[in-house]
C-alpha cells in the first residue's frame, strides 16, 4: 500500500517530521515535486532538540556539526531511518546539493540510498541565476523564492528544453541539450535582465561538471525508472510513502497564485510526480494523510487573512495585525520558525480554515496530522480563521467557507475569528507516552473542531519537534 504525506497549508507543517515518524513500517519513501526547496526536519535521539544540536545537511556551512536534527532538502527524510529514498519525475533535482546532502549524512554516519528518477528534470547554475533576476524584477509579484531555481527549472521542463536526469547519462546527448540551451538562456540573460552570463552560462564547464554527475550517478547506480521501480515494490508487498514538499496552498494550480512554488504538492501530484496510477495513489488501501500546523507560518511575500504581527519584506503594505506583534514573536520564537532554508523569519497566522477546507478537498484526505499543538501552549486564548468576510457589490457583508480563486479577492477577505480556550503547558512527553485522552481537555476540544470542520479524523497531534513527541491515534500503514 501507500501512504501519501502532504502539506495542507503553505509549507513547513511539519512533514518531514511526519514521513519520518511513519516511514518506521515503510520500506521505501519517495519524493514526487519539488527540489532543493524543501527544507524538511527530522529530530530523533536523546539530545534534546532545543538544545542546539543542529545540523543541516546539504547546508555547507553547519554540515560539519553533529547532533540529533536532520534537515533535509532533497534526500527524501526515510534516509534518517535507513530506507530507501526515491525522487520521482516530478522532482527538478540539483546534483550538486544532492550529492553534497548524501555526503553530509554519510558524515554523520547514515549511508542513505537514494535512487533518482531518470525523468526528473535537473536544475542548473542558470536556473538559479534567473530564479534571482526575475525576483529581482517582479517588483510586488515576487514570490519571495528560496532562490534554488526551481521555477526556472520546470520554465525550461514545460518549454521543453529542460535537461532530463537520464540524459546526464550519455554525454552526446547532454552536449546536444546545452549547445540548444545555453545560447539561448545567455542572450535572455544579456537582452532581458543586462547582467553578465559568467560561467553559469559557459557550455564547456557545465558539460563538464553535468558529465562528471552523470559518471558518479551511474557508478553509484543512482538512476532508475521511477514508476518501474515503484510499481516492483509494491508488487512484492512492500509499502511506499511519497513525501510531500511544500504544501497545498502554494501549489501551482490549488495555490495562491503567482505567490506559489513551481509544481504539484498536492496528492494529484503523487501519481503524475512518480509513475504510478491516481488508483493506486488513491486506492481503497492507500492513505492521504493531510499535515496541519496548529497555526499558520509563511515565508514568502502575498496575502495572509489570519496574519499577526508583520514581517519587514514579506508583510504586504496594510496586511498583518501589528497590534498582535507579541504573539507573533512568541509563536515564533517558541515554535522555531525561521526558514529552513533561506533562515528566514516565517509570517505567522491563525489557522486559517477555508484555507483548509479547500486543501481537504483538493488533496481528498482520509486523515490529518496535526503538529505544533505545545506551541500555543499557554497563551490564554487561541483563534482560528473560521470563515471569511467579502464585500460583495451591493457592500453587504457576504460570508465565505473556503478560498476564493484569484489571490487579488483573497487578499480583500477579512478573517471572521472564533476563539477557544487556551491550554497550559504541560509534560509533553509523558501525553505522547499515554496518549490521545492525556492532551489538555481545551486541545482536545480544538482538535475536534478541525477535525469536524474537515469532515476528516485526526490521526497523529505533534506535541514536540521530537519524533517520540507525537501522539498517534492511527499509523496509517497498520
Ligand atoms: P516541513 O517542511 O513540513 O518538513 O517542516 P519544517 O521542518 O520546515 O518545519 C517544521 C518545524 O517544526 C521543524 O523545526 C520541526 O522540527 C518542528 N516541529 C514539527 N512538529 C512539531 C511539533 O509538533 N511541535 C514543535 N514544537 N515543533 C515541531
Ligand atoms: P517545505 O517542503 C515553505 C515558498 C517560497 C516562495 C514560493 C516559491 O519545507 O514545506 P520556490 O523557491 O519554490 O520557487 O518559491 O514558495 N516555498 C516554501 N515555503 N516551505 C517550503 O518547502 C517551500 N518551498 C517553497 O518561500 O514563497
Ligand atoms: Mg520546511
Amino acid at each position: 500500500m501507500t501512504v501519501t504525506i502532504v502539506g495542507a497549508q503553505l509549507g513547513d507543517e511539519g512533514k518531514g517530521g511526519m514521513v519520518d515518524r511513519w516511514s518506521e513500517r515503510a520500506d521505501v519513501v519517495c519524493r514526487y515535486q519539488g527540489g532543493d526547496n524543501a527544507g524538511h526536519t527530522v529530530v530523533h535521539g536523546d539530545t534534546p532538540a532545543t538544545d542546539g544540536g543542529t545540523t543541516s545537511v546539504g547546508e555547507t556551512d553547519t554540515a560539519s556539526q553533529v547532533g540529533t536534527e536532520y534537515k533535509l532538502s532533497l534526500v527524501p527524510s526515510g534516509a534518517i531511518r535507513g530506507k530507501v529514498g526515491v525522487l520521482g519525475n516530478g522532482c527538478v533535482v540539483n546534483p550538486e546539493v544532492l550529492f553534497s546532502e548524501i555526503e553530509g549524512l554519510r558524515e554523520r554516519g547514515l549511508d542513505p540510498d537514494v535512487r533518482v528518477a531518470e525523468r526528473a528534470h535537473v536544475i542548473f547554475p542558470y536556473h538559479r541565476v534567473f530564479d534571482g533576476s526575475e525576483e529581482d524584477e517582479k517588483g510586488e509579484l515576487a514570490a519571495g523564492t528560496t532562490g534554488k531555481g526551481i521555477g526556472p527549472a520546470y520554465e525550461d521542463k514545460a518549454g521543453r528544453r529542460g535537461v532530463r536526469v537520464g540524459d546526464l547519462l550519455d554525454p552526446e546527448i547532454l552536449r546536444e541539450r546545452l549547445e540548444y540551451i545555453v545560447p539561448r538562456k545567455r542572450a535572455v540573460c544579456e537582452a532581458v535582465y543586462d547582467i553578465d552570463p559568467g560561467e553559469a552560462f559557459d557550455i564547456e564547464e557545465l558539460f563538464a561538471e553535468y558529465r562528471a554527475y552523470g559518471e558518479r550517478l551511474a557508478e553509484e547506480n543512482m538512476t532508475v525508472n521511477g514508476g518501474e521501480f515503484l510499481d516492483e515494490r509494491l508488487a512484492r508487498g512492500e509499502q511506499v510513502l511519497f513525501e510531500g514538499a511544500q504544501g497545498t496552498g502554494i501549489d501551482i494550480d490549488h495555490g495562491i497564485y503567482p505567490y506559489v512554488t513551481s509544481s504539484n504538492p498536492s496528492a494529484g501530484g503523487a501519481a503524475v510526480g512518480t509513475g504510478l496510477g491516481p488508483t493506486v495513489i488513491g486506492g481503497a488501501e492507500s492513505e492521504i494523510v493531510g499535515v496541519v500546523k496548529a497555526y499558520l507560518s509563511r515565508v514568502g511575500t502575498g496575502p495572509l487573512p489570519t496574519e499577526l504581527g508583520f514581517v519587514e519584506g514579506q508583510t504586504p503594505d496594510g496586511g498583518g495585525d501589528p497590534e498582535a506583534a507579541d504573539i507573533a514573536t512568541e509563536i515564533r520564537d517558541k515554535g522555531g520558525e525561521y526558514g529552513t532554508v533561506t533562515g528566514r523569519p516565517r509570517r505567522i497566522g491563525w489557522l486559517d480554515m477555508p484555507m483548509l477546507r479547500h486543501a481537504a478537498r483538493v488533496n481528498g484526505f482520509t486523515g490529518l496530522a496535526v503538529n505544533h499543538i505545545d506551541t500555543l501552549a499557554g497563551l490564554d486564548a487561541v483563534k482560528v480563521g473560521h470563515s471569511y468576510t467579502v464585500d460583495t457589490d451591493d457592500s453587504s457583508a457576504n460570508e465565505r467557507l473556503t478560498m476564493p480563486t484569484t489571490t487579488e479577492r483573497w487578499g480583500e477577505c477579512e478573517a471572521t475569528l472564533r476563539t477557544f480556550d487556551g491550554w497550559s503547558e504541560t509534560d509533553w512527553n509523558e501525553v505522547a507516552d499515554e496518549g490521545y485522552d492525556a492532551l489538555p481537555e481545551n486541545a482536545r476540544t480544538y482538535l475536534e473542531y478541525v477535525s469536524n470542520e474537515l469532515s476528516t479524523p485526526i490521526y497523529a497531534v505533534g506535541v514536540g519537534p521530537d519524533r517520540e513527541q507525537t501522539v498517534v491515534r492511527e499509523d496509517p500503514f497498520a
